[in-house]
C-alpha cells in the first residue's frame, strides 16, 4: 500500500498500481480506507478527504481524478468532458469506509468533515439518478459499477455473450461520447440509451444511506438521520419491488425495468445490504453460492456463474475472481449467519494471494494472477 501512496500538496491518496492504474479512483479510495482503518487509521482519513476536493456542484463523485502529478501516465486518456476527473461515478462506499475509520479512531472532526460530503454525493444520486423517483439509481455506463465489462450489460451495449474485450470497450467510449453531446443530461436523453439499475449499485447504495444516518445521529443531527434513514429503506423497498423475480435479484434495463437475467457474482450483492429475507439468502447460498454448476469454482467466487455462456475465467469481469467482490460477499455471508461459507471465501482469497501475489483477477479454476500487478485490493483481506 504505502508505496502506491502519492501526495499533492497537503492531500494523499493511493494508486490502485502504480503500473495500470495510476490516478485515484472512487471507490479502490474506499476500500483503501477500509484497509487502512487495519494498518493507519489517520492516513485513511486522509485518502477519504481527498476526495471530497474533487466533488462536482452537484454532487457527484467522480470516479476517476487526475492530481496535477499524476505523471505516471499509462491508462489510455479518454475525453470525458472535464478536464481533470472523468464525470461518471462509482459505487457510494464513502460512508462504510468513513465509518470503518470513526470506529477506530472515535474522531468526531474527521467525521464532520466527511458527513457533508457523502450527504451530497447520496442526494445527487437519488435526485439526478432517478428522475421517476422510484428510488431506485441508474447508470449511465457500465464502468459506475466499476465492472467494466461485466455481461449484465452486454445487452444495453448490443453486445453478444461472446465478444473480444476491445469491442466492449470501444462501446463505453461510444456511450460516453453521447453522454458528453447530451451535456450530461440525464432525463429523456441517456436514460433512453443506456440505463441499468444495477444490482450492486442499489444495494451498496442502501447500506451507505443507512450508515450515513449512523454517522449522523453520532453527530447529533436528527434531521439528516431521519432523512437518510427513511431513503435507505425506500432503496430497499424499491430493489424488491422492481429486482426480486424467482427469489433472485436481477438488475434491470430501461425504463420498463425489464430484467437482465445473467448470474454474476451480483445476485449476493443484496446480502451486504441485508436486502433479502432469511430464507431468500438461505435459497440463494444453497442453490448458487454452493453450487458446482455455477459459482462453486476450485477458487471461490467467480464474476460470473460458470454456466453462463458468457463465462471466460480470464475474461477481466467475465469470470476472474476480485478481490473485492469477494468481500462484499464475505460481508453479506456473515451478515446472515453463513459463517462456514464465509470461511471458504476468506481461505481461498489467502490462497489466491499466497499463490499469485497482488493481483488485479484470478483464474477462478487455476488460481493463476492476472491484470494489473501490486494491485492494493488484496489488502481487504486485513477486512476479512
Ligand atoms: C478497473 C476496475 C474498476 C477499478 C479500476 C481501478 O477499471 O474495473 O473497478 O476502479 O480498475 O482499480
Amino acid at each position: 500500500m504505502s508505496t502506491n501512496r502519492r501526495t499533492d500538496g497537503k492531500n494523499t491518496y493511493t494508486l490502485p498500481s502504480p503500473d495500470s492504474y495510476p490516478y485515484q479512483w472512487l471507490w479502490d479510495s474506499c476500500f483503501h480506507a477500509i484497509i487502512l482503518s487495519h494498518i493507519d487509521p489517520q492516513i485513511g482519513q486522509q485518502e477519504l478527504l481527498s476526495i471530497s476536493k474533487w466533488q462536482m456542484k452537484n454532487g457527484m463523485l467522480p470516479h476517476m481524478m487526475y492530481w496535477k502529478n499524476s505523471t505516471e501516465n499509462s491508462f489510455p486518456k479518454i475525453n470525458w468532458g472535464a478536464k481533470s476527473t472523468s464525470t461518471i461515478t462509482q459505487p457510494p462506499m464513502l460512508a462504510y469506509s468513513a465509518w470503518e475509520i470513526y470506529k477506530i479512531t472515535n474522531d468526531k472532526k474527521f467525521l464532520r468533515k466527511i458527513l457533508p460530503v457523502i450527504t451530497k454525493q447520496h442526494q445527487y444520486l437519488l435526485r439526478k439518478r432517478d428522475p421517476r423517483r422510484h428510488s431506485l439509481v441508474g447508470l449511465v455506463n457500465p464502468d459506475e459499477s466499476g465492472e467494466d465489462n461485466s455481461p449484465r450489460f452486454d445487452k444495453s451495449l448490443g453486445l453478444p455473450a461472446k465478444q473480444q474485450i476491445d469491442e466492449n470497450f470501444q462501446k463505453r467510449l461510444q456511450l460516453i461520447e453521447k453522454f458528453r453531446k447530451a451535456s450530461f443530461r440525464i432525463k429523456g436523453q441517456i436514460d433512453k440509451e443506456h440505463w441499468v439499475r444495477d444490482v450492486p449499485f442499489n444495494a451498496i447504495l442502501a447500506e451507505n444511506l443507512r450508515i450515513e444516518a449512523d454517522i449522523a445521529k453520532e453527530l447529533g443531527k436528527m434531521d439528516i438521520e431521519h432523512t437518510a434513514d427513511l431513503e435507505a429503506q425506500r432503496v430497499q423497498k424499491a430493489m424488491r419491488k422492481f429486482m426480486l423475480e424467482d427469489e433472485i435479484m436481477w438488475s434491470t434495463s430501461g425504463l420498463n425495468y425489464r430484467p437482465i437475467r445473467i448470474k454474476t457474482w451480483a445476485i449476493f450483492a443484496p446480502l451486504f445490504s441485508g436486502s433479502l429475507t432469511s430464507d431468500e439468502a438461505e435459497i440463494l447460498v444453497e442453490r448458487h453460492l454452493k453450487n458446482p454448476k455455477e459459482f462453486l469454482s476450485k477458487y471461490s467466487v467467480p464474476t460470473v456463474a460458470m454456466d453462463e455462456p458468457a463465462f471466460d475465467p480470464v475474461g477481466f469481469w467475465r469470470g476472474p475472481v476480485w478481490m473485492a467482490t469477494n468481500w462484499f460477499i464475505y460481508k453479506g455471508l456473515l451478515r446472515y449467519g453463513f459463517e462456514e461459507e464465509a470461511q471458504r471465501i476468506k481461505e481461498d482469497s489467502i490462497k489466491l494471494i499466497e499463490m499469485s501475489g497482488l493481483r488485479e483477477q484470478y483464474n477462478p479454476m487455476t488460481g493463476e494472477g492476472m491484470g494489473a500487478r501490486n494491485f492494493t485490493w488484496g489488502g481487504l483481506i486485513l477486512d476479512m
